[in-house]
């Protein structure tokens, strides 16, 4: 047991070389997406609770400095993971953490739910564009908080508490659905949220939340209504399994043309990333909690839009637009949700990919054979789509600046190694 474990290595590259199909087994963890704002929730209750499934990625580990800095412990024990909230909480959320992982934005909610100040640094853009928070800030001051940035933090206050309301999102954002939850669940009266998100993790957060005490209805639909309660209890729950690392590695059989059987996890929850692959030649098959993917010898073009659940997750383009790389014709993707999430495509046309992009499109031309290169990781999905793109190509691949690939996958090369693909990790600039 101990935060010892939990290490965070840099400066470390994978070298892949290319051309084996991946076959095997391999069971996923807990979603990275669902975890990081469940750690957050815990703050609504002081006491000890238990998260089991979670994965072992930076951003969890990233979560976890978040919250010691408020001031609750944590300590991870394999996959379980027991946070202790005092009564007493500092709220707030400084800069090197927040720019580290976006995603801390979401103690805004819990913070001044708890105890009417919350003061968390100003999240810039990032790697997938310019990325606002207006409508966490629009949501949350209609429930009575008021805001003022003053040197780069943001101040929130709710000097009458947080009070329910209605609020209408002007698009399905995922952060401020939870934003709002997680600060409605301790508000007084009731909060209705119209055009919610929908995801999965959603459902999930609301599961964990109706757990400690919290009355929540329609979490999964547009419409969320929340009875807010006077205090919540700490609770033990697992994890919901992480439908990108599911995803991911269905790519992996696919785009080396060999078998995978994912396990422990929802295929329900990758319906639209199961028929796009369907699409290209795939054979799928499935029951409750597994799903098998079985490879083309090469991929046939297929369109699509990354859209909100239960549309194709833009968290699985990148290792889509990788796999269509090499299809035998011209693919269209448009991307909906992030206005910067073609940024990686440079890296993939060192390997010899076709790509033009324009604004929210990319026009992929399958080419017959991409070769290995030196690349770098721009961000998480991105990364591991430059891994998976490496397992096709001719030759050795250098994946740089794999951190990125740490934060949302646990040993990600161990379990691409189990299936049988030739890649290791290695100090960067290690003579080959
Ligand atoms: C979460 C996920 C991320 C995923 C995304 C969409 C986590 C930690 N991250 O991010 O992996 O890609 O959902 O499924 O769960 N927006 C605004 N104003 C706002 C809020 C959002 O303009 O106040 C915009 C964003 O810039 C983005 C879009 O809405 O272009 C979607 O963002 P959102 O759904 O909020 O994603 P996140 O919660 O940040």
């Amino acid at each position: 047991m101990g935060r010892a474990k939990r290490t965070i290595r840099t400066m470390e590259e994978i070298i892949v070389t290319g051309g084996k199909p991946l076959n095997g087994s391999v069971a996923v963890l807990g979603a990275k997406n669902a975890v990081l704002k469940q750690m957050v929730a815990m703050l609504l209750a002081p006491g000890t609770h238990q998260l089991r499934n979670v994965p072992g990625i930076l951003d969890v580990v990233l979560m976890g400095r978040v919250l010691e800095h408020i001031g609750a412990t944590c300590s991870f024990d394999g996959h379980a993971l027991t946070v202790e909230v005092p009564d007493q909480l500092r709220p707030e959320a400084p800069l090197d953490l927040v720019r580290q992982m976006r995603a801390s934005i979401v103690v805004l909610g819990p913070l001044l739910a708890r105890g009417g100040v919350a003061m968390v640094a100003f999240p810039g853009g990032d790697d997938l564009g310019a990325r606002p928070i207006d409508m966490h800030i629009d949501g949350l001051r209609k429930m009575g908080a008021e805001f003022e940035l003053e040197h780069g933090v943001l101040m929130a206050r709710a000097p009458r508490g947080l009070v329910g309301t209605e609020i209408g999102l002007e698009f399905p954002s995922v952060g401020a659905t939870e934003n709002v939850l997680l600060g409605a669940v301790l508000a007084t009266g009731e909060t209705t949220v119209h055009n919610a998100a929908r995801e999965p993790e959603i459902e999930d957060l609301a599961a964990f939340l109706t757990k400690m005490g919290a009355r929540i209805q329609g979490a999964g639909t547009s419409v969320i209504t929340v009875e807010g309660v006077d205090t919540l209890q700490p609770t033990t729950h697992e994890v919901l399994a992480d439908r990108l690392e599911a995803g991911t590695y269905a790519v992996a059989g696919a785009i080396t043309g060999g078998e995978v059987r994912i396990e422990r996890c929802v295929p329900d929850h990758l319906r639209m990333e199961l028929r796009k692959l369907t699409d290209v030649g795939c054979t799928i098959g499935r029951g409750d909690d597994w799903f098998t993917v079985a490879g083309p010898e090469r991929p046939l073009p297929v369109d699509f839009a990354t859209l909100p659940f239960p549309g194709f997750h833009t968290d699985m383009q990148p290792q889509m637009v990788a796999l269509l790389s090499v299809a035998s014709g011209t693919s269209v993707i448009t991307e909906n949700i992030y206005d910067a999430r073609f940024r990686y495509a440079g890296e993939l046309m060192r390997m010899g990919a076709d790509i033009t992009t324009e604004w929210q499109h990319a026009v992929i031309r399958g080419v017959e054979k991409l070769s290995g290169c030196p690349v770098i990781a721009p961000d998480i999905r991105a990364g591991a789509s430059l891994v998976l793109a490496a397992l096709r190509a001719e030759g050795q691949t250098v994946v740089g600046d794999i951190h990125h690939i740490d934060r949302g996958y646990e040993d990600f090369v161990g379990r691409l190694q189990s299936l049988g693909g030739d890649l290791e990790r290695r100090p960067a600039g290690a003579a080959q």
